[in-house]
């Protein structure tokens, strides 16, 4: 019956077949590089690498439009993180703002660059009483109604991406602090069932992705987070398919819940996952050194918390850099809440997120302005480009190569195209943040669309996988859009 009626919603959809197995072949020919290392990464390697050798997701938030118009942020988010969550491009009021009116530009943008940088994607969110069309928050509908209202929503939306994600956060924010069901289109013309409802048709949808439910304030023990603990004790012991509990984590400064372990331990213990979905820590602005340690301390507490307990899967930080939080919007006089400042600086906190993950303290993050693999290096001498290589991830016969190329000139570039000679024999396999190939021993990266325009004085990292047969002699010479760059 639904395979049928799916068939029915065809037009309306973009031809994701073919991305499909792309993105399946990026993936599985990336996975065993990116998420289980042969070696071990460089102490100051990005988060990403850390995470992966100890099979952990480190995830941001991510905004299309943002990666459009902004490589700084392009290139964080693609160096620092091996998962990925839509931070508003899958919501109902993006996907459909009108009833049966579906719109994927921007979830579709979202994937494109999660699967070129070989992220795990969450898919946020599918049943959420916020940024919901007025069409659906306001219409008066009989159960039946709302039901096949959000059967097609699920199936056009999980559906669309089924085989992609893999996680969905199925319903969010669904109870209020005091433990009690929050008041909702959802819950008022269904009830309690509009949960178990939900999971069964994103199951149906895309039976390859996990079902979690997500909420903020039940980083700790107390009654919103035991309104979850019992939820899901029934949903299992009704069959209905559930996998997972994000605990966004959306916390103040110096307030990290003493319960949280406790709380993500009881929570594995029901044989369910648990991830931190949108860490952040907020600051009464302007933020004084002493409050930037303390977030630190914050974030190295959570990572903690999650790390110690076998079930924890993974953290993600709830935006790239403070350049764009949404802290700011909501809380008046407060901010300052990610890893990265507003000019893509790494801060204290990035440094304790560095060293959970088994970097080193200083990862790159010294605020003074120093090398630090996220930024521009600012020491390009002469000659139209710099260019800095590094073997970051050298095993028997394969290495991990690391490429951040200076843009020296007085102009920005649109469009780049960076070349450069294998000397002993390696050969390339895969690459990120470029469109890479390799003809003979001449190895060709040129812009992706995200990362087109290279401002004066910008930086662009780029990276690559690729085997060597003993020997690994670095390329000595390199050329940007045809021209000489100097190497460091
Ligand atoms: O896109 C429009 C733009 O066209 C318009 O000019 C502008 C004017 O204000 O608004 C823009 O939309 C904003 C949107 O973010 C994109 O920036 C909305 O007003 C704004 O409300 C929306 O905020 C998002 C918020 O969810 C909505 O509740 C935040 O970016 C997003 O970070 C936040 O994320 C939520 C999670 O989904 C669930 N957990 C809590 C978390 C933080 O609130």
């Amino acid at each position: 019956m639904r395979l049928a009626k799916r068939a029915s919603h065809e037009t309306p959809r973009r031809t994701r077949r073919g991305r499909r197995v792309v993105g399946a072949a990026f993936a599985a020919l990336l996975g065993a590089a990116v998420l289980a290392p042969a070696a071990p990464a460089a102490a100051d390697a990005p988060l990403r690498d850390h995470a992966a050798q100890q099979g952990f997701e480190i995830g941001a938030a991510i905004a299309p439009n943002h990666l459009q118009n902004d490589s700084q942020y392009a290139d964080l988010a693609a160096t620092e993180f091996n998962a990925a969550t839509p931070e508003n491009a899958m919501k109902w009021s993006v996907t459909e703002p009108s009833r049966n009116q579906f719109s994927f530009g921007q979830a579709d943008a979202f994937m494109d660059f999660a699967q070129a940088n070989n992220q795990k994607v969450r898919g946020h969110t599918l049943v959420w009483h916020s940024q919901l069309p007025s069409w659906v928050e306001n219409g008066n509908f009989s159960r039946s109604e709302l039901l096949s209202i959000m059967e097609n929503h699920i199936d056009q939306v999980a559906g669309r991406y089924a085989g992609e994600i893999a996680y969905w956060d199925v319903a969010n924010e669904i109870f209020l602090g005091d433990g009690s069901w929050r008041d909702s289109v959802f819950y008022r013309t269904l009830g309690p069932d509009f949960v178990a409802e939900a999971l069964r048709m994103t199951a149906e949808a895309d039976p390859n992705a996990e079902l979690w439910l997500n909420d903020y304030s039940i980083d700790g023990i107390n009654a919103k987070s035991d309104a979850y603990y019992n939820l899901i004790q029934d949903l299992i012991a009704q069959g209905v398919p559930i996998d997972g509990i994000g605990l966004q984590a959306h916390l103040i400064n110096g307030q990290v819940p003493s319960s949280m372990q406790q709380n993500i331990q009881r929570f594995a213990d029901l044989g369910i996952k648990v991830a931190i979905t949108e860490l952040d820590v907020r600051i009464q602005m302007p933020a004084s050194q002493s409050e930037l340690e303390q977030q630190a301390r914050d974030y190295r507490a959570v990572m903690d918390a999650c790390m110690n307990v076998n079930g924890c899967i993974g953290v993600t930080v709830w935006g790239v850099s403070d350049q764009y939080s949404w802290v700011p919007d909501t809380f008046e006089g407060q901010g300052a809440p990610l890893l990265f400042n507003e000019n893509y600086q790494p801060k204290p906190a990035y440094d304790a997120v560095h060293e959970a993950l088994g970097g080193t303290s200083d990862g790159g993050g010294d605020d003074g302005g120093g090398d630090d693999g996220g930024g521009d290096d600012g020491g390009g001498t002469s000659g139209p480009c710099a260019v800095s290589y590094s073997a970051a991830n050298e095993w028997n016969t394969g290495f991990t190569g690391q490429i951040t190329v200076t843009n020296n000139g007085g102009s920005a570039l649109n469009g780049w195209e960076l070349q450069f000679d294998f000397p002993s024999g390696q050969q390339l396999s895969n690459g990120w943040n470029a469109q890479w190939s390799q003809s003979g021993s001449t190895v060709t990266a040129t812009n992706t669309s995200w990362n087109s325009t290279l401002a004066a004085g910008g930086s662009v990292s780029i990276g690559f996988n690729a085997s060597h047969s003993g020997s690994n002699a670095e390329p000595e010479s390199f050329t940007l859009n045809g021209q000489s760059c100097s190497v460091s």
